[in-house]
């Protein structure tokens, strides 16, 4: 495909920060509109497995970019295949996720996954949900949302989600480090979580998440 085909392909892009139901309303979003999904949360996550499983430090930044540029990374529906290894349930730890917002901070690491992301772009059409899809990887998006919603609403989510997949699970805790997370993924010098020029906010506190991927399908009419 020629660059100009890739770029009139349709991109609407979901940012946020942790557990603010960005995955389930762009995963409805792109099957509502029969268009593929990049879960981009999903390659950090799996960075974050690779440098806990080789004992790599998220500071040793030579190491760590080295051994996530010779990843061998893949994602088939909602699986994660890692050099072959289905790493689909490692990834959804809060082990994981505290390191995947260490590990994303690093610049070379977030260069090496770059083109891995922007190859999820093919016809008819892209859902591609993280904290700089609008931003930085797919800034020609025809949409841009940036999904919020109340810290407390957000560590409660969360919980239950990790209650209902059978992991034990500390509401006081998880919040402590959803807001860690939230600072670290603002405060960064590479690509920090902000909304993009142009974005519709949502704040999902109160509304159902057909609620949520109603208004969004609303508003990719409009575009
Ligand atoms: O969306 P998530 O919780 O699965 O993402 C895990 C971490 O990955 C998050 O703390 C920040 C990082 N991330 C990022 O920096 N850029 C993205 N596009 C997606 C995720």
């Amino acid at each position: 495909m020629t660059v100009m085909t890739v770029m009139t392909i349709p991109v609407i892009t979901i940012d946020g920060p942790s557990a603010s139901g960005k995955g389930t309303v762009a995963a409805r979003v792109a099957e509502r509109l029969g268009f593929h999904y990049l879960d981009s949360g999903a390659l950090y996550r799996a960075a974050a497995v690779a440098s806990i499983h080789a004992g790599i430090d998220p500071q040793d930044e030579p190491r760590l970019v080295e051994r996530v540029r010779s990843l061998q990374l893949r994602c088939a529906g909602e699986r994660v295949l890692m050099d072959g290894e289905d790493v689909s349930a490692a990834i959804r730890t809060e082990e994981a996720g505290v390191r995947s917002s260490q590990v994303a901070a690093v610049p070379g690491v977030r260069a090496a996954l770059l083109d891995l992301q922007r190859g999820f772009l093919q016809a008819p059409g892209l859902v591609a949900d993280g904290r700089d899809m609008g931003t930085v990887v797919f800034p020609q998006a025809r949409l841009k949302v940036f999904l919020t919603a109340s810290a407390l609403i957000r560590a409660q989510r969360r919980h239950k989600q990790l209650i209902e997949k059978g992991f034990s699970a500390n509401l006081d805790a998880l919040l402590r480090d959803l807001q860690e997370r939230d600072e670290r993924d603002r405060s960064r010098a590479v690509a920090p979580l902000a909304a993009a020029p142009g974005a519709r906010e949502i704040d999902s506190s109160t509304l159902t998440i057909v609620q949520v991927v109603d208004q969004i399908l609303r508003w990719y009419a409009q575009a």
